[in-house]
């Protein structure tokens, strides 16, 4: 098998330039435009990005236009395509709207792509107004469908929530229904799930099956003292590669100050990420 390169994004968080909010000041977009510069400059060449997520911080349609805009620059930057997945603080009606150019429903928003031989597939695990995920029913379904038949260069499956459970993380946090969603992965060609949402580099082995929760493009998270968390200047992604020997992770840190942005109580993590 021909050696597969492709790059793993996750939790953005951008905003259109001038917005207001929380992260709006921060101009995260910029996280994104120097990851892209640093793909380019390095010479990575992936087949593919993907981004797991947040890609947005609480965005509106005009938000989700310029991130789309954003990307493609990106991808046009690197000479490859980008997909994406939505996250907890992503919002179907305005991502539909802003980067897909459809009518702004609730729909949730998954996929499978065969990338020469590779399956990316691509789930929603972000329920509206919830900090929590869940494959809904319906999704689940289509995922065993797809998985009937296994790909060339096996599957590697994108979502926002991590199904493994993350040092620090309230469980109400992350995906309610993993196990479910492992049930339906084991024994097929999954080779790898990639997750983000909890801003930190987390590696795990689930029934034989590769987790990575990496850290946030945007920012990472860390514990600043036994009551508080805090979110600081870092910034990295994932170069995964796949072959017949399987699947590799490298993790890239970017060029950032580690500075803190701000921290608050652990007990009001879920309201904050
Ligand atoms: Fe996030
Ligand atoms: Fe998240």
């Amino acid at each position: 098998m021909e050696t597969m390169k492709f790059v793993h994004l996750t939790d953005t968080h951008m905003n259109a330039p001038g917005k207001d909010g929380l992260l709006a000041k921060f101009n995260l977009a910029d996280k994104v435009k120097m990851t892209f510069r640093h793909l380019q400059e390095t010479g990575v060449a992936p087949e593919f990005v993907v981004i797991t997520g947040d890609l947005a911080h609480e965005g509106d349609a005009e938000d989700y236009a310029y991130i789309r805009t954003l990307l493609d620059e990106g991808s046009a930057l690197i000479g490859a395509p980008v997909y994406v997945v939505l996250g907890n603080h992503d919002h179907r009606p305005a991502f539909r709207s802003g980067f897909l150019g459809e009518l702004p429903t609730e729909e949730p928003y998954y996929y499978a792509h065969d990338i020469q031989g590779l399956r990316l597939i691509g789930l929603n695990s972000q329920i509206p107004g919830k900090h929590n995920g869940r494959i809904d029913e319906e999704q689940l379904a289509w995922l065993k469908a797809q998985l009937e038949t296994p790909a060339p260069k096996g599957t590697i499956i994108a979502l926002h929530h991590p199904l493994m459970g993350v040092i620090g993380m309230p469980g109400d946090h992350l995906m309610e229904n993993r196990d479910e969603i492992l049930k339906a992965i084991s024994g097929t060609d999954v080779v790898g799930v990639l997750a983000g949402h909890v801003h930190s580099n987390n590696v795990g082995v689930q029934q034989g099956i590769l987790n990575v929760a990496a850290t946030g493009t945007a920012f990472s998270g860390e514990m600043a003292d036994k009551e508080h968390y805090r979110m600081v200047d870092f910034s990295g992604y994932n170069v995964v590669t796949v072959n017949e020997e399987g699947l590799a992770v490298q993790t890239v840190v970017l060029p950032t100050s580690n500075a803190e942005y701000f921290r608050f109580p652990i007990a009001a993590l879920a309201a904050q990420h």
